[in-house]
């Protein structure tokens, strides 16, 4: 189980440029593997992965799901959803739930697709560009800010105090100063946002979610306090703005490797929801979650103690040959199960059908504007974050 020889160190600046070596190792050799530096546990083997993903009562999310937050081995103690547990978490997740399922984001498409149009429209007859820093980190949290509700102006400021809120500084796992104070300012706005929408409902998210009220058997309602709006909306653009545009920076690099599967999305666009789904398997923007083990779970591969932080890596999961015939070929033909990519379970992404609305719509207007994107590989750069991994540039010529 102790394997000295096997480096995973999640707070390197450099492990996630290139884990899958590690991640085979962790797999075979050390499928419950102790990091002895940092004292966590982390399970790497597809079906372990979605075990603990299933068992919240002993895996609990309330202290943390990062590892700088998991290692101070306490209660987070915050209102926000993917920080609790259920039951406090079952019930949050009930209020907002039905504006994020797929028909309810179905029927944003007309506003995803203008938003993803204007931008890509703005890098028309260019020779070069950046697909990320241009077009896949801008557009999300357009998105997302235009269904809460936030005034057009201030959307790219809340990207930034995002952006600053998840940079780290090599060696050092923590939020800067600079990031601490970002969350404070994008908090302190939320929280005046939600009481100007209470004050002047506008009929858009954060209003229906003020609105909303659940009852329980007993006939008990439930509604969302103005703090817990703001938490929820805080929580929804920093989880749905820097993933998304990871997986199209990803994607973007992967077809550049593999023109054959271009090709395929090129000659059908009924390829491309298959083909996002093979990205997120290949490149999950968020590598681990992250667990608290309240009680000892003996598994396959050994036994985690109770009061021990786990990191379940995503990352290895979703290229698990026990799970998939050749994990490591990108292959958007390959169907089957949804990748883990999304997470799995109670806590299981809310934001995946819109997600996946704003990839495909992506990925449609880029095929559809440009039949050849090479990408300058000397320019790539990744950024660096606590377990969200992938670019933070991809520069490409066209044609
Ligand atoms: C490619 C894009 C995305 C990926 C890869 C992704 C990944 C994930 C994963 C792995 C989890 C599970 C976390 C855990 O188990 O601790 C999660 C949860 C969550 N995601 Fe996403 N996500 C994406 C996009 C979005 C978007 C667009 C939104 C915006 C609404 C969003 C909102 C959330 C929320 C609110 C949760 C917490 C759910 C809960 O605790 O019940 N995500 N996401």
């Amino acid at each position: 189980m102790t394997n000295p020889r096997i480096e995973f160190d999640p707070f390197s600046d450099t492990f996630f440029d290139d884990p899958y070596q590690a991640y085979a190792r962790l797999r075979d050799e050390a499928p419950v593997y102790f990091n002895q530096t940092y004292g966590f546990y982390a399970v790497s083997r597809y079906s372990d992965v979605v075990a603990v993903h299933a068992d919240p009562e002993r895996f609990i999310s309330s202290y943390g799901v990062t590892l700088e937050h998991l290692l101070q081995r306490r209660s987070m103690g915050t209102n926000m959803m993917i920080l609790m547990d259920p039951p406090e978490h079952t019930r949050q997740r009930r209020l907002v739930s039905q504006a994020f399922s797929r028909r309810a984001i179905g029927s944003l498409e007309p506003l995803v697709a203008s938003v993803i149009s204007g931008y890509l429209d703005g890098l028309a007859g260019r020779a070069e560009f950046d697909v990320v820093s241009e077009f896949a980190a801008l557009f999300p949290v357009e998105v997302i800010s235009s269904m809460l509700g936030v005034p057009e102006g201030k959307r790219q400021q809340i990207r930034v105090w995002v952006d600053t809120m998840l940079h780290r500084e090599e060696g050092n796992p923590n939020t800067t100063q600079e990031g601490m104070d970002a969350a404070l300012h994008l908090s302190g706005y939320l929280l005046d946002l939600t009481r100007s929408k209470r004050a002047e409902p506008d009929g858009l998210l954060m209003t229906k979610l003020i609105d909303v009220v659940l009852e329980d058997a007993d006939g008990t309602g439930h509604h969302l306090s103005d703090e817990d709006v703001a938490s929820f909306a805080a929580l929804i653009v920093s989880a749905g703005s820097e993933t998304v545009t990871k997986l199209i920076g990803s994607g973007v690099v992967l077809f550049d490797q593999h023109p054959d599967q271009w090709e395929l999305v090129r000659a059908d666009s009924a390829a491309i929801p298959h083909a996002v789904e093979e990205v997120l398997r290949m490149h999950p923007p968020s590598q681990y979650q992250g667990r608290y083990a309240i009680e000892s779970v003996t598994m396959d591969g050994g036994t985690i103690p109770a009061q021990s932080p786990v990191l379940l890596l995503t990352g290895a999961a979703t290229r698990d040959p026990r799970e998939y015939d050749h994990p490591d070929r990108f292959d958007i033909t390959r169907g089957g199960r949804t990748t883990l990519a999304f997470g799995y379970g109670v806590h299981g992404c809310l934001g995946a059908w819109l997600a996946r609305l704003e990839s495909r719509l992506a990925f449609e207007g880029i095929a559809s504007r440009w039949p050849r994107l090479s990408v300058r590989r000397e320019g790539l750069e990744r950024v660096n974050m606590s377990n969200v991994a992938g670019y933070s540039h991809v520069p490409v010529s066209v044609g």
